[in-house]
């Protein structure tokens, strides 16, 4: 299949505003627009989820009494008064002989956390972090301030209804590494579920209390993929496994990447319905364009070109979002909420990359950025059929997305979920919160589909406290309130 050197714009756009490696959206650009280059990543199938001779090496887990005291934090630099939580953070091995460690943030809850759920958030990329995106600036309970040093409180965090791990991964992402520097040139969708799977089961002997809670998987953009593949894992080994049985209850995937070909007419669809796109150009995709077989030609190519270049320079994760233009100049300020700062990037790199930061984390003293890049070694074009197996299984599946978002836009997800052919259970309905439409969702058999009204790329990042609704509703396997 092809897409895609129509990218190109994209990535040069994200680094105006990501000064260092990549930022999530360059990151997946890469990805999709490797996939034309002489070296593509391997369109992997992923086999069916049946217990029947399926090979299973047991995890090696050494000892891990102690650990868990060891990797607590005692106090974040600049965090604010009263934190009424627990945090942790460290390192787990997930290949002791190339040396390979995966780093996590652990946050408990300040209430209930003996019998709120356990949740993993990964972020997407590939190869970005979900501890500065994740935690740092979309559902963690803090955001750096714009001086780089203090935290300030998010009110709206989801360590208020459960558990939160956040993982940097797959190695060589944030802080977590490989001391075997070819690891990098190996990692691809494969390796990454493979890998964090491992990290769960040996996670899960250090904090062991959490062995048989009820655990659930979210993430957005290119966690689109590893959510679902991570969630195939789990379920996969559970059936071999004769180690620790993994209470997997359900994923949610937000503005998640799941299929490249209705992935990218839903994004060009959106441009034009959003007035980002001339008529011409619209018809032009429309005329010359095959979605449906990804098989696109080069007039089409000169279409998308156009379509990208029509909508200038926007925040393309959330098209109604002003720019940073001059990151270093406010001081001190108390951050908003509310108020999601454009510039919150700048801030989040300056503050993981204190020395007493990386201390007070347990991480290595190591220059920390929010994206790294790889040569992807494999990514299905398509994740629809593993969606499918997790549906048969019976666990919980929500996709979920701001609509606001213009890179993995909601006409992406609608015509991704589409394909699936889904009878309706619940028709399409607004949620509440606050007095205010949240969002809207429909009740598909086997999956719940939930936008989030003004909310970009970053859901929570930009509606805190629908994204908190929402959230709240998959864990008690609910639809969002009706009114
Ligand atoms: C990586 O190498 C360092 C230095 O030899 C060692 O201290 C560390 O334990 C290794 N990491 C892993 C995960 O094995
Ligand atoms: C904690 O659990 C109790 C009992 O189930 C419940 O009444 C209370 O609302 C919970 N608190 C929070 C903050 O969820
Ligand atoms: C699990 O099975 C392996 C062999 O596949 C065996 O070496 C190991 O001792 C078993 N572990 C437990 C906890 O039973
Ligand atoms: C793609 O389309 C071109 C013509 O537009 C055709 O020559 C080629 O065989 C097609 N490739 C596939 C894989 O269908
Ligand atoms: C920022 O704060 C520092 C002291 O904390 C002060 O020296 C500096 O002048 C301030 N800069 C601006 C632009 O306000
Ligand atoms: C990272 O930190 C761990 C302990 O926190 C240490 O054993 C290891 O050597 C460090 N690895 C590198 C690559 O610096």
């Amino acid at each position: 299949m092809k897409v895609s050197l129509i990218f190109s714009w994209l990535i040069l756009s994200c680094c105006l505003m990501a000064f260092n490696d990549a930022n999530q959206i360059g990151s997946l650009d890469r990805l999709i627009k490797s996939r034309t280059s002489e070296k593509p990543p391997l369109d992997e199938s992923w086999g069916k989820l049946d217990a029947i001779d399926q090979e299973y090496s047991p995890v090696y887990i050494e000892p891990q009494d102690g650990l868990m005291e060891d990797d607590k934090i005692d106090v974040l630099p600049g965090q604010p008064q009263g934190v009424d939580f627990d945090q942790y953070a460290g390192y787990i091995t997930v290949d002791p002989t190339a040396g390979r460690a995966l780093f996590y943030y652990f946050v408990e809850s300040p209430q209930n956390s003996s019998t709120n759920p356990l949740v993993l958030w990964l972020n997407g990329g590939p190869g970005c972090s979900s501890l500065g995106y994740g935690a740092m600036e979309e559902l963690g309970p803090f955001r750096v301030n714009s001086d780089g040093k203090t935290l300030f409180r998010n009110d709206y965090a989801w360590n208020n209804v459960a558990n939160v791990i956040f993982l940097e991964s797959p190695a060589g992402v944030g802080f977590s590494y490989s001391n075997t520097s070819s690891d990098y040139d190996n990692t691809g969708d494969k390796s990454t579920a493979a890998d964090s799977y491992t990290f769960l089961v040996k996670w899960l002997e250090r904090f062991p209390q959490y062995k048989t809670r009820d655990f659930f998987i979210t993430g957005e953009s290119y966690a689109g993929h590893y959510v679902p593949q991570l969630a195939y894992t789990i379920l996969l080994n559970n059936m071999n496994t004769n180690q620790t049985i993994i209470n997997l209850k359900g994923i949610a995937i937000g503005n998640a990447w799941i299929d490249d070909n209705t992935n990218t007419d839903g994004m060009y669809d959106y441009f034009w319905t959003h007035a980002l796109n001339s008529d011409e150009t619209n018809t032009g995709i429309n005329t010359y364009c095959n979605f449906v077989n990804g098989n696109l030609s080069s007039t089409c190519f000169r279409f998308l070109d156009n379509g990208d270049s029509e909508v200038g320079n926007i925040d393309i994760y959330n098209i109604y979002a002003p720019l940073c233009h001059n990151p270093m100049e406010t001081n001190g300020s108390t951050g908003s909420i509310i108020h999601f700062d454009p510039c919150s990037d700048y801030y989040v790199y300056s503050y993981l990359n204190l020395a007493e930061v990386q201390r007070a984390l347990h991480a290595n003293a190591t220059t920390w950025s929010s994206c790294s890049g790889y040569g992807w070694t494999d990514s299905p074009t398509t994740i629809l059929p593993t969606i499918e197996q997790l549906i048969a299984s019976g666990i919980s599946v929500w996709i979920y997305s701001g609509d606001t978002d213009g890179r993995v836009p909601v006409t992406s997800s609608r015509y991704s979920i589409n394909a699936l052919k889904l009878p309706i259970e619940t028709g399409w309905q607004p949620w509440y919160t606050s007095n205010e439409v949240g969002g809207y969702v429909v009740g598909y058999k086997g999956v719940i589909f939930a936008t989030v009204r003004g909310a970009g790329h970053l859901v929570p990042s930009y509606q805190p406290q629908r994204a908190l609704t929402m959230f709240s509703s998959f864990l008690q396997g609910k639809l969002p309130p009706s009114s």
